[in-house]
């Protein structure tokens, strides 16, 4: 017997709600049992009534809702972007969301800037930290505007952090396989332990123990800025990365542009046994928003992730089915190669994976 699944859906700003727009007729055309309520948290709302996330906004969503999908936050009338931070980030602390994952895989040899690289070459994903680091913002300035002005910016980094994302990171490598259907076996943590002395250390530490537990899975480890070389001299190499939320941040931009882009980039940022959040990597880009150009793919990849989250494996697997091939038949936005607009490019997602 089937249970409605009950997803929040906030579409934010800029295209965010076009995205939006376009996954959810995805997930109806897919005919998953869900049930969707949507919220206006996002620069307009609190422009209009200085509301960010309502009081026990949070815990409504816990309790209420199986997954939130949401789509993109930042506007250029909100200079401090407090709504972005507080309802984004909120969402990330406030309901513990500690594993950023973030998959890279090349759909089309088209959409890759490389020479020679091939779909089954680029096929790994990021589990990015995603609740301490430097994005605790704990610290301070001293001295503000003087020419002794101190700005402090600690990282935040706990054993128990730590250790249940290395952790996550090792039970995804055991439980999901590749886009070929071989097994995923190696789990790969990326720190700056060469310089960052104590909050590496605690990384090393934990990594290795926890690879313990895991003998049939290859441990390795690689600084940050060797792997960014890696990463577009032989992304071959890679299988499942485990880093913290800084470094997270920035090679899953430096990966979303092997894959095409950051149009085409999906993550949950999840809790097992929680309801987790699933967002695309990209940005609001106010510039495109309300031209129906921006490109709806990675919020339609992002919400095939949704639905797999939630055991809608067969709705998720036509979705992505239906992106690879509006994809291979350049069905898309100018961004990869197709001449459709955002709107259009949804549609004709949608129509394949009604069939
Ligand atoms: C991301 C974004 C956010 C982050 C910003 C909007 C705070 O870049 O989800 O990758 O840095 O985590
Ligand atoms: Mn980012």
């Amino acid at each position: 017997m089937s249970q409605k699944k009950r997803i929040a859906i906030i579409p934010g700003d800029g295209i965010g709600p076009e995205g939006v727009a376009q996954a959810v007729n995805v997930i109806r055309a897919s005919g998953a049992d869900v049930e969707l309520t949507y919220f206006d948290w996002s620069a307009n709302r609190y422009l209009a009534d200085g509301v960010t996330v309502p009081p026990d906004g949070f815990a409504m969503l816990e309790r209420d809702f199986d997954a939130i999908l949401l789509g993109a936050f930042g506007d250029p009338r909100v200079a401090s972007n407090i709504h972005a931070k507080e309802i984004l980030l909120g969402m990330r602390f406030r309901m513990d969301l500690y594993a950023n994952v973030r998959p890279v895989h090349l759909l089309d040899a088209s959409l890759c800037p490389l020479k020679g690289v091939e779909p089954r070459d680029i096929d790994f994903v990021v589990v990015r930290e995603n609740t301490e680091g430097v994005y605790v913002d704990a610290g301070g300035v001293f001295k503000q505007g003087t020419p002794d002005e101190i700005a402090v910016q600690e990282d935040i980094n706990t054993r128990k952090g730590v250790e249940r994302v290395i952790r996550y990171a090792f039970e995804y490598c055991e439980r999901h396989k590749k886009q070929d259907g071989s097994p995923r076996k190696r789990v790969l943590m990326c720190d700056k332990s060469n310089a960052m002395t104590y909050a590496g250390g605690l990384w090393q530490r934990v990594f290795k123990e926890v690879s313990r537990e895991y003998p049939q899975i290859t441990p390795q480890h690689m600084y940050v800025d060797a792997l960014c070389t890696q990463m577009v001299r032989e992304p071959r190499q890679f299988d499942v990365i485990v880093t913290n939320n800084m470094f997270g941040d920035i090679i899953t931009d430096l990966a979303a542009g092997l894959q095409g882009g950051l149009g085409m980039a999906a993550s949950g940022n999840i809790h097992p046994g929680k309801t987790s959040m699933f967002e695309p990597v990209h940005g609001s880009a106010p510039p495109l928003a309300g031209k129906n150009v921006a490109n709806p793919l990675g919020t339609i990849l992002t919400a095939a992730m949704l639905l797999a989250h939630l055991g809608l494996t067969p709705e998720a697997d036509k979705i992505e089915a239906a992106v690879l091939e509006a994809v291979r038949q350049k069905k898309t936005t100018p961004d990869i190669g197709g001449s459709l607009g955002t709107q259009e490019a949804g549609q004709w997602v949608a129509k394949t994976v009604t069939g």
